[in-house]
């Protein structure tokens, strides 16, 4: 047993550091933010953005917020979901992590779901975009995108504009699936008719069989979505397997004409149309200061959307610290991102309070050549677009 004394003892130390100092001890706080990310592996290139963005936002804001010290840990879960479990658990109870984030891909952030629940840590989606992992935990908040909200721009706008019979291809996992549906539910809304619905497995795809299937179908377009990373190796086969000779066009979400990528895929994407959040080209004074402090930062890299999520997922947390006046309790930091609104890089943003999921405007991209790079540039906008799928 302990003398009551030494408890005293204790106590008056700290008042007096109080004292001393003029602050209170908790002034000196460091909230440490986890985020884990495919730093190695088939989505590296989504790791490498969000934590390039994530070190910018500090750098331009400042490490200290609401009296706290900020401090980012990065890991790499090596895009597998067995290590992004294990990592977020390391992070909660080794390193006492207040706050999670990234997650590269839909299987890494089911993955963490059940730590945060159980640690009441908040963590923040900044790149995977299946519709339904926000409903896995309360803890939860996303700053990236959702399929159904990224896809049903471009179903409706294909419908409008002489599209009539479409076959589309996706990746045969959550996001696929998702971005297959919406095409189709909005497509048809509007007079279009999905004619076949092909799956491609995410690891080491071979898209030609599937295009040449889809080219065999003879629609008036073909619709594609692979996740970030992939989108090249999928443009080559299109290319290769003849879809704008035979008069079908290509278009796709924005994740196939990732800005990551784009550059190096080759002028046969000119003219390529797709629906997305995030454009390198979008045009706002924010989001010019961004793509040039990012290139500073990171020379011979462009900001892509994943960048994007990063970026606003660091916004989020120093958001939602300030408004609990630094307090790092799980459930208070949710509360308060619940409902947060700002200017993004990418236009206006909010957190819905009723879902926790973004509300942003998804914009209709062209590919075009500019200065002798190619960009998507945005030539319609739908504001401020909910998921539509949410309940
Ligand atoms: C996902 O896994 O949810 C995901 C990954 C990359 C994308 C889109 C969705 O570009």
């Amino acid at each position: 047993m302990f003398h009551k004394g030494f408890f005293k003892g204790i106590l008056g130390a700290g008042v007096a550091l109080t004292l001393a100092t003029g602050l209170p001890a908790i002034a000196q706080e460091t909230v440490k933010v986890g985020l884990i990310l495919p730093m190695t592996g088939a989505s590296a290139s989504t790791g490498r953005q969000i934590e390039a963005a994530a070190k910018l936002f500090i750098a331009q804001n400042g490490n200290k917020v609401a009296g706290k010290t900020i401090e980012l840990i990065v890991k790499d879960d090596q895009g597998t979901a067995d290590m992004s479990k294990r990592l977020a658990q390391e992070l909660v109870v080794n390193d006492k992590v207040s706050i999670l984030g990234g997650f590269g891909l839909t299987p890494l952030a089911l993955a963490v779901g059940p730590v945060a629940t159980q640690a009441k840590v908040p963590a923040i989606i900044m790149a995977a975009g299946t519709s339904m992992i926000v409903d896995q935990s309360p803890f939860f908040v996303r700053t990236s995108f959702t399929l159904p909200q990224n896809t049903t721009p471009i179903a409706v706008w294909s419908a409008k504009n002489g599209i009539k019979k479409v076959v589309t291809l996706v990746s045969d996992f959550g996001p696929g699936l998702d971005a297959e549906k919406s095409f189709k539910a909005g497509f048809e809304a509007n007079g279009g008719q999905v004619i076949e619905q092909l799956r491609a497995p995410l690891a080491n795809p071979d898209f030609a069989a599937f295009l040449q299937k889809a080219k065999d179908l003879k629609p008036d377009a073909v619709f594609l979505f692979v996740p970030s990373g992939q989108g090249a190796t999928l443009m080559k086969q299109v290319a290769e397997r003849g879809l704008a000779q035979a008069g079908i066009k290509v278009i796709g979400t924005g994740d196939v004409t990732d800005d990551d990528l784009l550059n190096s895929m080759g002028d046969d994407l000119i003219g390529m149309i797709t629906s997305h959040n995030y454009s390198t080209d979008h045009n706002s004074p924010e989001n010019a200061a961004f793509v040039a402090a990012f290139n500073k930062a990171n020379p011979n890299m462009r900001p892509n959307f994943m960048a994007a999520g990063g970026y606003d997922g660091m916004a989020l947390i120093y958001k939602a610290l300030e408004k609990t006046g630094g307090s790092t309790d799980g459930v208070k930091l949710v509360e308060a991102m619940k409902g947060l609104a700002w200017t993004s890089p990418r236009g206006p943003i909010s957190i819905d309070p009723a879902t926790r999921d973004i509300i942003q405007n998804v914009y209709i991209r062209k590919v075009e050549k500019k200065n002798g790079q190619l960009y998507n540039v945005e030539f319609d906008t739908i504001p401020n677009f909910k998921d539509p799928t949410h309940k």
